[in-house]
């Protein structure tokens, strides 16, 4: 099997040469930057500070444009997303109808916090902005699932089951 090399700035040549093509393929296209950018999220499945900064240098823009692109969107993560990925949403009836008791026990049972990853890579946390389902305060997404109507007594038997399976 052959080895991946690491270089300095943090890339393998595996993710480096990843990059090249998506940048190639798509750097004359219009909103080049925010295509590249969702290709690498997409193919990668994550745009590093790293990576950033080398997607910035290919394309001769500045890396503050890159790096605000990406904090800017939630769609971007800059790690690796665990297997499941839930979102608690923060909306206003959310927020109102319970959605910040739920966030403390998910961390309590997780041992994790908002925009991390558990140590085995099964759960992602995030926060997100209010999905449409404000009838069904508090809300929940897991893996692009909307989840509603979430009573605190079953909240930790769906958490379980996402560190489990
Ligand atoms: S406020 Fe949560 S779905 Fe709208």
């Amino acid at each position: 099997m052959e080895a991946t090399v690491t270089h300095t700035d943090g890339i393998c040549d595996n993710k480096r040469a990843l990059l090249d093509e998506i940048i190639t393929a798509n750097r004359e296209r219009p909103g080049a930057l925010m295509v590249v950018l969702n290709e690498t999220q997409n193919k990668v499945g994550y745009v590093s500070e790293p990576m950033q900064v080398y997607i910035a240098r290919k394309m001769r823009v500045p890396v503050g444009a890159v790096h605000g692109v990406v904090t800017f969107y939630s769609f971007f993560t800059t790690q690796p997303r665990g297997k499941h990925t839930m979102k608690f949403c923060m909306g206003t009836a959310c927020y109102v109808g319970g959605v910040p008791q739920l966030m403390e026990k998910a961390k309590q049972l997780t041992g994790i916090e908002m925009g991390q990853t558990t140590s085995d890579g099964q759960l992602t946390m995030e926060l997100c902005r209010c999905v449409g389902a404000c009838s069904q305060a508090p809300v929940v997404t897991v893996d692009e699932e909307v989840i509603g109507r979430i009573k605190p007594t079953k909240f930790p038997q769906l958490i379980k089951k996402l560190l489990e399976g």
